[in-house]
């Protein structure tokens, strides 16, 4: 565990629990990042603010209760979504996002939000997004049945790659679908293949969350640093 990132995911954290206001319906996120925003909310809620969340993930929901958060279910819209990422484009804050396994419920999220907000170390910021692959695929939610031959669709826009978890077998997600990790992708106009992504028969949502974030507070070691979408860089 690298303690410096730690520490700056807890300052995102933090930092994004001011965002709250009492009453506000929030989203929570997944991954570690977002963790650390729960975290930070519970501690708010414990000193009397009140909000009620919806949690993207089994993991983040089992967090939100251990810290105390009322949970309820995704019915209405949000007054505010956090949530973590795996590349933020500076800029547009184009998002790279599904790493954790989580992305299905975290767009259903983000796109109920009036407001979302992406959290981060700046470990997290690229200039392109194309920079990040090919460390970071894309990652696409499919269901189960024919996933071979969804994957023989998508090899058309990158290498699809089951994801497989630490037991050796494939990784399935909270929605009891596989993801295919998509390498190598044509990146020139993101827009183009994100659409086509989604149009892919057997594709449930895949992780490029394009024109979504509002804002992001990226960490530094010098401070938390705000940046708004569309901003220049
Ligand atoms: C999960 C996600 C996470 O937000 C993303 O993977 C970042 O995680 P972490 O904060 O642990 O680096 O998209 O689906």
């Amino acid at each position: 565990v690298n303690v410096e990132f730690e520490w700056l995911k807890r300052a995102a954290g933090e930092r994004a629990a001011e965002l709250v206001e009492d009453g506000m319906r929030v989203g929570l996120g997944s991954g570690s990042t977002a963790l650390a925003f729960v975290g930070a909310l519970g501690q708010r809620t414990r000193d009397g603010l009140r909000v009620t969340a919806v949690a993207t993930s089994e993991q983040t929901a089992e967090a939100a209760r251990s810290a105390g958060i009322e949970l309820v279910q995704l019915d209405a819209p949000l007054d505010l979504a956090v949530d973590g990422a795996d590349a933020i484009e500076r800029g547009s804050l184009a998002a790279i996002k599904g790493l954790g396994g989580a992305l299905v419920r975290e767009r259903l999220v983000a796109e109920a939000a009036r407001r979302f907000v992406l959290i981060a170390d700046d470990s997290k910021l690229v200039d392109h997004l194309v920079e990040s692959q090919p460390d970071i695929p894309i990652p696409v939610e499919v269901l189960p049945f024919g996933w071979q031959l969804t994957g023989a669709r998508l090899s058309a826009y990158g290498e699809p790659k089951l994801r497989g978890s630490e037991a050796g077998k494939p990784f399935v997600s909270d929605n009891g679908n596989l993801i295919l990790d998509l390498f190598g992708c044509d990146w020139r106009e993101p827009a183009t293949l994100a659409a086509r992504l989604k149009a892919t028969t057997g594709v449930v949502d895949h992780g490029l969350f394009l024109g979504l974030a509002s804002t992001a507070l990226i960490a530094t070691p010098a401070g938390v640093a705000v940046l708004n979408a569309g901003a220049p860089r």
